[in-house]
């Protein structure tokens, strides 16, 4: 019989760190002043990644401490277990191979992973190569629809992760995209945004993409239907009543899933249907064949290299030593600052308008994964897991909630993304656009860190009651990450890095960061409600009185 998790509380180095949280007061000026190494010790490269973790409120015994928990709970063997394609995703049964996605065509027979005897290196370089091929074949053009137009526009069909992922790479990469070449995303039930979604679009030059890992949610298949009867509708138009509609529906759609069966039934032709697999999660499928859409629009080659970001940083969390291993460090603080410090949630803030979407991409990645109360054998956690992830672009936060931050009452730890160049240069006059805007990502962190006194304050020519208004506390945590740009390549780096963090955590918690039973109920109780709402009596009796007396509110408020 497998063993449990490792109960983090039992260990000696979790009474090390309740014993420094005690008596913790943090004094990132002191430590900086009286250690002139500590932005060295603490700073770290992944790929190329530099991640500065100096300005972290921990010192070298927690540090110590934190690393020696790592130990105790056997996270090394758990990391092993998950490369080598162990069934780690132990409430579905499945191995989590994610990494497994970025191995090179040429990965040496002895590691390369095999899920129940299939080499899956080769099984994911199959579908890559096919999905790159579509991909030339719709940007040269010769892939066209029914009448005989070039795809001008790619609408992916998703939710969750067959959406977040491809739709923040879009963003993120607009540098990098073909012109002419345009990719909307569809994934709200909401009526509102295929509406939206879908105006001014041409059905002759539409290519539709539906992403769905299980081909069995209720938002991608209605949205997915939705788009069929418009794609049709708009087509007729053109070209008359004598429209060929499985000609049309198979050349103006195509389907990513690991339920192939299902994509048939749908009426697309299994020739345009690309496959994964089950040992592949939605939230860390973005470098699977749900990649499609980001593939037509960056091209093969810029795929390619993103891929490679990924398995750059996969190779380090793999291979560096403990001290020096970005996400293994920055998952373990993280433990530190929600379970010993108390923090509930955790800042990601880009300074980067291409990342908008990150912190979105984010909060699936990171809530999904380690928002749970049971660990893997079906206990109770023992200690808070996952906190809240949130964020917005620099330097619109700056503007909107980083009071809170600098002032406020919560310890929320952030950590600020950056580029040294910028994707797009601009001068204001003489000023270098993109340094105005660094200079603020480095004055954020350091006011973070090192706050003002009420001395300084003063000093400044400030009197009376408004001091404290004005004093600064410091103390607030921050890592800064930057790169020397934002290629597809750093992209992957990136988003490796933030899956290792997440796994790192749920080992730490000993939870599954693989499942996501949390989101069934609501599902279920949608399927219940609907009728009620439609209004069928013994559905509507069913329901508890906030729901019934909601969906008379909506009855009497509709418009029919
Ligand atoms: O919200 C639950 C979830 O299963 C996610 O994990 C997943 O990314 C999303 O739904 C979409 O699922 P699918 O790709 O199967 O349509």
């Amino acid at each position: 019989m497998t063993a449990g998790p490792v109960d983090p509380t039992s260990t000696a180095a979790w009474a090390r760190l309740a014993a420094l949280a005690e008596g913790f007061s943090p004094d990132l000026r002191g430590w900086f002043a009286q250690d002139p190494g500590r932005v060295e010790r603490w700073t770290h490269r992944a790929g190329d990644l530099l991640v500065d973790l100096s300005k972290s409120l921990a010192d070298d015994a927690v540090l110590g401490a934190l690393l020696d928990l790592a130990d105790e709970v056997g996270l090394a063997a758990r990391r092993e277990a998950m490369f080598r394609g162990e069934r780690i995703n132990v409430t579905e049964d499945r191995a989590v191979l994610h990494t497994a996605l970025r191995l090179p065509r040429d990965t040496p027979a002895d590691q390369r992973p095999q899920v129940d005897g299939q080499d899956v290196v080769a099984d994911v370089h199959a579908v890559l190569d096919r999905v790159y091929a579509f991909a030339d074949r719709v940007r040269s053009g010769e892939w066209t629809g029914v009448t005989g137009e070039p795809v001008r526009t790619v609408v992916n069909i998703g939710i969750g992760g067959s959406d977040l992922g491809p739709v923040m790479a879009y963003e993120a990469l607009a540098a990098y995209r073909q012109e002419g070449l345009e990719c909307r995303f569809l994934s709200n039930i909401d009526p509102t945004d295929a509406a939206t979604t879908l105006a001014g679009l041409d059905p002759a030059t539409t290519l539709f993409v539906v992403s769905s890992k299980t081909f069995g949610t209720l938002e991608t298949l209605t949205n997915a239907r939705l788009c069929r009867a418009w794609l049709l509708d708009g087509l007729r138009e053109r070209v008359g009543d004598d429209l060929d509609e499985r000609a049309a529906v198979a050349q103006h759609f195509v389907a990513v899933s690991t339920a192939l069966d299902k994509v048939a039934d749908f009426g697309i032709d299994p020739d345009n249907a690309f496959g994964f697999w089950d040992w592949v999660g939605g939230r860390y499928s973005l470098d699977s064949a749900i990649g499609l859409s980001l593939a037509i629009a960056v091209g093969p080659d810029r795929f390619a290299e993103m891929l490679a970001g990924f398995h750059a940083v996969d190779e380090h969390f793999r291979t560096a030593e403990p001290a020096r291993n970005v996400p293994l460090l920055m998952g373990l603080l993280n433990v530190w600052y929600v379970d010993h410090l108390g923090a509930q949630t955790h800042a990601v803030l880009p300074y980067s308008q291409l990342l908008h979407r990150f912190p979105a991409y984010l909060q699936q990645l990171t809530m999904e994964s380690n928002g749970k109360s049971v660990r893997w054998d079906g206990s109770p956690v023992t200690t808070g897991t996952g906190e809240v992830f949130w964020g917005e672009p620099g330097t619109n936060g700056q503007h909107a909630f980083y009071q809170l931050l600098h002032q406020g009452t919560r310890l929320v730890p952030a950590d600020f993304i950056a580029f040294a160049n910028p994707a797009f240069p601009l001068a204001d006059g003489e000023a270098d656009v993109h340094e105005l805007f660094l200079a603020n990502f480095l004055a954020q962190t350091r006011a973070l860190a090192f706050g003002k006194t009420a001395e300084e304050v003063r000093a400044e020519g400030t009197e009376g009651s408004v001091v404290p208004a004005r004093v600064f506390s410091g103390n607030r945590p921050t890592t800064a990450i930057m790169a020397p740009e934002l290629t597809p390549a750093v992209l992957g780096q990136l988003v490796a890095l933030y899956e290792h963090i997440t796994f790192v955590q749920g080992v730490v918690w000993g939870i599954d960061s693989f499942d996501q039973w949390g989101v069934e109920l609501g599902k279920q109780l949608a399927q219940q409600v609907g009728p009620a709402i439609a209004g069928d009596a013994d559905a509507l009796a069913e329901q508890d009185p906030s729901t019934r007396a909601l969906i008379a509110y909506y009855r009497e408020h509709r418009r029919r």
